[in-house]
This record gives C-alpha cells, structure tokens and sequence, in this order.
C-alpha cells in the first residue's frame, strides 16, 4: 500500500493499516509501515500477522504524517522474522524506505557488488539489495522517479516496488515488472495498492499500469513513465465492487460469506452473456470468429483450485464441441516444452489474475503462436491484460485465502466458453447450448436453497475434529469435485486429504482403507450416461466391505446409495455435467467447520498466500 494526502490530517498511518488489513489475505508472515514527515522517516515492522504490527504500534506514538507505505509479506527470500519483515531502510541513516512483492533474480550479483562497496545488510532479503540501489541512485540523482527508474532496469525477475525517502515528503514512487500494482485517485491524495482493495473504502476511480512502468503519485496527481524513460499513461477504470463487497458481511469468516456468495457468483458471471439475438457473447475479444472455429485442440492452464475448475470444463467442452481439451498445471506446461499451434487455445483460468505460473504459462502460449484466452475474476490484472481474449467471472472480491465462490464462477465461466464453442460449430452443438444455458440458469436457485440445508454437513465436521486422514472419491466431473473436496480438507484443517478417480481405487488406494476410514463420495446423478450411477454404487460397497465409513453425496430422490452410505447428504437434481456446481458445495462446507472445530484460522491458514506472484 501507498499514500500521499493532505497536510492538515496527516492520516498516513490509519490509510496504509486500512490497507494492510484488507490486502492480507495475499500474505502475512509479516507486515510493517513506513511513514514521511519533515522530521524525517519512521518506520515499524513485525513478524506474524498484522495485528502484530498493530500492537506494536498502538505501544509507541508514530508522527502524524502525509505520506505513507506498508507491506504484508508472504515470504521467499529470508524466514519471515522481524528483520526480514518490510520496509528496508538505507541511505543515509536510512533516509529511504522501500517495500516489495515478488523475486529480484540476480540479487546475489547485485548484493556482492554492494557487500565490495562496504554497504552492510540488515536482512536476508532480496528486497533490502533494490532499498540500497536506490538510495545510492537518489544520492546521485535527487529525484525519486529517477532513482527507481535508474535502478529497475538493472534488476531481473518480477517485482513491484514501492519507495519514499526523507528528502521528498509528499511523494510515493511505485515501479512493477510481472507483479501488479493499482493506482487510487481521490481528491487531494492518491493511493497505491497490490489489488483495489488497498483503497476501496476512499475511491473507486483506479488506474491500471502497464508491463514495466514507473508511476508517482502526490497529493494533486500521478505521472507514469516506462522503464526506459518514455512517458506513458495509465488506463483509468472505476472499480465495480465497493467496501461492503470486501466485508464480512455479518458472517464469522469471509470464507463462509463467500460460500452464501456463490449463487450469485454463478448468476452474476451468466448475466449479459446473450445479445440481442440470444446468442452467446464473451468480454473482451480480439479472436475473431473463424479464428475460434478454427480451434483444433483447447489446453487448459491454471493452478490450485483452478485447474480442478479446468479439470470439470474438460469433460464439458469435449462433450459439447468434440474439441479435444487437455488440462496443465501452468507450472507444468510451462517448462513442459508444450505443443501448440494457431489453432490451439490457450485457456487459463486464475481468480486474481496475478498467479505467476500461469501467467508464465500464458506467455510461452502466445510465444508458440497459441490464441490465448483468460477466465479471470480480477478486472485489470495481468493474466487478461496479457491474453489475445478475456471472460470475465464476476464473484466479486473474494478474500479467503481458499478459494470457493470464484471456483463455482470459473466452472460457469467455462460452461459458457464451451457452450460459445458449440454455438460457433452450428447445427445440434447449437441447439444443446440452447437447453444447457437454461439449465445453468437455473443453477443460483438450487444453491441458495442446497445451503439451507447444510445443518448436518456441520455436525459431520464438528464430530470428526480428531480425524487424521480423509479421502474423496468421485468419477468423471465427480473426480475434480472429490479432488477440491480434498484440496479445500489439507488447505483449512492441515489434515491428510486425497481425492481418487473412484475407478482408481482398486488399482492401489484401496489399500489404504481400514476400519472407520472416512470417504467421501461424490455420486453422479442416476440419470449419467453410460451406468456411472451403477458403478460409483459398487463403488461404495467395495470400500463399505472393507470398513470404511461412507458419507454419500447424492442428488436428491436417488435412492439407490442408501444402503451403502453411513451419511447421505443431498443435492438438489441437475444435468450430470452441472453438478460440480452442487456436489462441491457441502465439501467446502466441510472443511470450513471442520477447521472451526479445530479452532484454525480459516480465512488465513499457515504457510499460504491468496495470489502467488512467484514461480
Ligand atoms: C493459490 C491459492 C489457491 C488458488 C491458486 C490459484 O495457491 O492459495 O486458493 O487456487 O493460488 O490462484 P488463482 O488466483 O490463479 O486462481
């Protein structure tokens, strides 16, 4: 976060902690601040959370000041201890202080040419390395714009960076490569943020910065330049969402509030997708037509929850268009030396827009010559700026570090694209689309009423706070579903959790089934092609015969799972494709109560971080 506003309240410190509190679900190993008056710089920094800081500032009286910067850290370079925390002070008794997200590269060349100069380091980091390059470039230069400006091209890797320095009261100077960076404007003071929700609560208007640009803000306005000098300009938007969206709402966590979020997620992201011929419409595109009907083979890229939302558009876009999708972990595809052509599309799917992997992902797809298009939740963010075509999802903020309202809005989201796909083919791909849209309309109304009905999903978690290790199963969309279910277990109660094609099962995990062993199994709906209903049933007896206890995820009337199932927990009927939508939701409310009953934090568990923004 950074701020520059008027004199006469030198409100600095309560803006940036605002701030900080609503952007630290993106890490929190540590937080600190840094503030500008005419005295000079001050600046405090903790290890742990942020309420850390925050005693540790309520213990101590910080001046009133205008100009302000702060940091939470998810940590890479340097355990995260008070030291390694931000800001990094240097220069002249430490007249400059500087925060940073991201990974400078080639900081160890960088630190032995300053360690020969006899600079001594307070930290590990490779933040404090760029904190002594400008400093030393502002002792030369005098100006903050050009210090950071001399200093960025020297530096390799993704960053973004924030500085100010005792001699330049009023100014904040903000530079990124491969990591985001937003600009507030208000009136009279300007703000900036990793993400929008650094200043929601004081401006909507934002301006998104491109790929490689320094901007610097002061109370009565902002420039920007490239990395090489040249002036540029940012591209104003107004933020959609307000403060009230990034609240709890009322609820105990932000990640129950997103769950009773979810049947709006998925009707917000439908909403406006038909024109005026009711045919089907995407955002941003700049993929023509015949370019999409020219699509031989889809890959799918993502990571975490993402890719299972990735996982369950396989099985629908294939089955809608005969495309041939292949679903990568970006991570993966990326040093995978992938295959792609003209005709391939590149679909990556990211909530924040920011996940460097993918987004490393989307770059060597467009290098291979791939279309590229981004199923994002985050408007401006790098992901969709970086792709040939965007869908938007529209969850709204979502804050919880796990993720689940944006997981439902990016399976909606690939249900349209497939569904756009069929429509380009014509004919009976066409006519399906027609009758599957209309069914995903009606998608928000069994949710609303499905999480009126999870009493029981709560009890089941409550009673099985002691339980050491949980599996899921699932078949066809089913096996994404029992693989988040697992994913969404491990993230928020730290238990061993894995989730199994249900078919795999007796080719090896059905070994790890002894007396009163919990499984999940996620049943398709009776009417599923090719008896899948049938054989998830046997499914059940086999592991029911070896003692496991089974709790049976089932649509409602199918009857057929009740003599195997120790728990049945119902939702309501849809098409087999659809289900993911509903089968997911009692497993994240699961492991939402199961980590309550655990007494863990839910909204940030151990060792994670919202947006990765490092490879
Ligand atoms: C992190 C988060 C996960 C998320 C994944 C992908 O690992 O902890 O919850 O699924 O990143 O994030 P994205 O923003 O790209 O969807």
């Amino acid at each position: 976060v950074g701020y520059v506003g008027p004199n006469a309240d030198g409100k600095a410190l309560d803006v940036v902690m605002e701030g900080l509190a609503r952007l630290e679900y993106r890490g929190y190993d540590s937080a600190g601040v840094a503030l500008v008056t005419t005295d000079g710089v001050s600046s405090e920094k903790r290890a742990g959370k942020l309420v850390n800081l925050q005693s540790a500032l309520d213990a101590e009286t910080l001046p009133g000041a205008t100009t302000g910067i702060g940091h939470t850290r998810w940590a890479t370079h340097g355990g995260p201890t008070d030291q390694n925390a931000h800001p990094h002070r240097a220069g002249d008794g430490g007249r400059l202080a500087l925060i940073h997200n991201g990974i400078i590269e080639n900081f160890h060349s960088l630190k032995k040419g300053l360690l020969a100069e006899g600079v001594t380091f307070e930290s590990e980091t490779d933040t404090e390395v760029a904190a002594h390059l400008v400093a030393r470039a502002y002792a030369e230069t005098g100006d903050l714009t050009e210090a950071m400006k001399a200093v960025v091209n020297t530096l390799e890797g993704a960053f973004t960076l924030l500085a100010v320095h005792a001699d330049s009261p009023g100014v904040v100077v903000g530079a990124r490569r491969n990591s985001p960076l937003v600009v507030g404007l208000g009136e009279g003071e300007n703000f900036l943020g990793s993400d929008v929700a650094a200043f929601i609560g004081h401006t909507r208007q934002a301006l998104e910065l491109g790929q490689d640009q320094i901007v610097t803000i002061t109370t009565d306005g902002y420039t920007v330049i490239n990395f090489d000098g040249t002036p540029a300009e940012g591209k104003p938007y107004e933020v959609t969402w307000d403060a009230a969206a990034a609240e709890k709402g009322g609820y105990a966590t932000f990640m129950e509030k997103e769950i009773h979020d979810q049947p709006h997620a998925v009707g917000d992201t439908l909403l406006g997708r038909t024109d005026s011929d009711g045919r089907l419409v995407l955002d941003d595109m700049s993929i023509t037509e015949d370019q999409l009907k020219d699509v031989d083979r889809i890959i799918i890229v993502a990571c975490g929850t993402a890719a299972y939302a990735g996982m369950v558009a396989k099985y629908a876009i294939e089955h809608w268009t005969r495309i041939p999708v292949e679903v990568s972990l970006a991570h993966e595809f990326r040093y995978s030396d992938p295959i792609a052509s003209e005709r391939t599309l590149v679909v990556s799917i990211s909530q924040s827009g920011e996940t460097m992997d993918t987004l490393m992902a989307v770059k060597h797809a467009r290098e291979l010559g791939a279309l590229t298009l981004s199923i994002c939740n985050t408007h401006g963010s790098t992901i969709p700026r970086e792709s040939d075509a965007v869908l938007y999802t529209h969850a709204g903020p979502e804050i919880a570090v796990a993720s689940t309202k944006a997981f439902l809005a990016q399976i909606t989201a690939c249900y349209v694209l497939g569904l756009y796909l069929a429509q380009l083919r014509g004919g009976t791909f066409a006519d399906d689309a027609q009758s599957v849209m209309k069914e995903l309309h009606e998608i928000p109304a069994k949710l609303e009423e499905l999480l009126g009905r999870m009493d029981r999903v709560k009890e089941i978690a409550r009673f099985m706070a002691d339980t050491r290790s949980v599996l899921f199963l699932g078949r066809n969309v089913g096996y994404p579903v029992a693989m988040e279910g697992a994913l969404k277990l491990k993230e928020l109660a730290y238990i061993h959790a894995e989730g199994f094609a249900a078919g795999e099962l007796k080719h090896g995990p059905i070994a790890l089934i002894d007396a009163g062993q919990p499984v999940f199994i996620v049943v398709p709906g009776p009417g599923t092609p090719h008896e899948l209903h049938k054989k998830v049933v046997s499914n059940i007896q086999e592991i029911r015969a070896r003692g496991a206890r089974t709790i049976v995820v089932a649509e409602d009337g199918d009857e057929d799972v009740v003599p195997f199932a120790d728990e049945v927990i119902r939702v309501p009927a849809t098409s087999p494709l659809l289900a993911p939508l509903l089968t997911v939701v009692p497993l994240q409310v699961f492991a939402l109560h199961l980590s309550t009953a655990k007494g863990l934090d839910v909204d940030q568990p151990r060792n994670l971080a919202k947006s990765v923004t490092v490879e």
